[in-house]
């Protein structure tokens, strides 16, 4: 693994799925690994899981993190080549992104979309970036259209719970009162359409994912009749694909309730979180034995771990390949 960005990046998810959830029984087991090592972990965003569960997985690695909210403290960022640097931005990307490459082993960088230009965003500029000029393996902590440890730590939490070889999974978009991003529906599709369930994504007409993220998922407009028999259901709001970063469609009629609950087979219910009560999901769920979001996010820790040591190997193999 060069880099962590997407489920493109590991060579077998299963057998990342498998060693996360041996890591989770001896989390200090390569304590050794990351000494003398640092990452480093940029955010142009808010976080509270990513940031706290990256920098633990890198202290059971024996890792030193530097956190920075470049968004807030840093110099204002240029990415465009060639761009005449006479306003607000006061550094280029290319001077940036090596800079810090001196200082730090692994890079995890967050830059969420803008979500007014669909081309700019999925294009994915400002990680691709960091990929181009860094020099160091970069760890993704959600960018533009992708969230991959998120969808590892989902995966990890659907191995753990499911109680038959293959479970139906539903994704299903909640209502919300802001326009957020596509990341983590593109990305949990993503990696859903890679694994042993099957899989049906559900939400009202206008909200179809990109097709290379929905791949070959089942697609509904009919929420209840995507719930019968679900084993999982995983909640999320998202702003619109194609009518590019919009609300189209607020309805508070799909919001998540313990009626719709009943029509599955018992299913956990899954969101990334921050979730916000009674909107997305009614309390009744999150606060019956059905929610599993906080073991989820708890599985965040085993997800950077098992990517970190991935990458941690993958430096060392480079600095000393006789020794491999
Ligand atoms: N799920 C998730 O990424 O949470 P944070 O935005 O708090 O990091």
């Amino acid at each position: 693994m060069q880099h962590f960005l997407s489920v493109k990046d590991p060579i077998d998810i299963q057998g990342l799925v498998k060693e996360a959830l041996l890591i989770k029984k001896t989390p200090y087991a390569d304590k050794h690994l990351g000494k003398n090592r640092t990452l480093g972990l940029l955010f142009f965003n808010a976080s509270l899981r990513t940031r706290l569960s990256t920098q633990r997985a890198a202290q059971n690695l024996g890792l030193e993190s530097i956190v920075m909210n470049v968004g807030q403290d840093g110099w204002g960022l240029e990415f465009e080549d060639g761009a005449i640097m006479n306003g607000n931005k006061a550094e280029h990307i290319k001077e940036a992104a090596p800079v810090i490459g001196q200082y730090c082993d692994i890079v995890g960088v967050r830059s969420f979309p803008g979500l007014e230009n669909r081309e700019e965003d999925y294009s994915e500029q400002v990680i691709n970036q960091f990929v181009k000029h860094t020099g160091k393996p970069i760890l993704s902590l959600e960018s533009a259209t992708r969230h991959p440890l998120q969808s590892l730590a989902d995966l990890i939490t659907i191995e753990e719970l499911k109680t038959k070889p293959r479970p139906k999974v539903v994704l299903t978009w909640a209502p919300h009162v802001k326009a957020l991003p596509q990341a983590v529906p593109n990305s949990f599709a993503e990696w859903m359409n890679q694994a042993d369930v099957d899989f049906v994504i559900t939400h009202p007409e206008g909200y179809e994912l990109a097709p290379e993220f929905a791949g070959n998922a089942k697609v509904t407009y009919n929420q209840k009749e995507a719930f019968e028999g679900a084993d999982f259901i995983y909640a999320k709001n998202w702003s619109s694909y194609k009518d590019y970063g919009k609300i189209i469609n607020s309805d508070p009629s799909w919001m998540v309730t313990m009626e719709k609950m009943k029509l599955t087979n018992n299913a956990k219910f899954m969101h990334c979180l921050p979730v916000r009560r009674n909107v997305v999901v009614e309390d009744a769920v999150l606060d019956s034995e059905h929610s599993v979001v906080v073991q989820q996010a708890g599985n965040r820790v085993w997800a950077a771990q098992t990517v970190l040591k991935n990458l941690l190997l993958k430096v060392m193999r480079e600095e000393s390949p006789y020794l491999f």
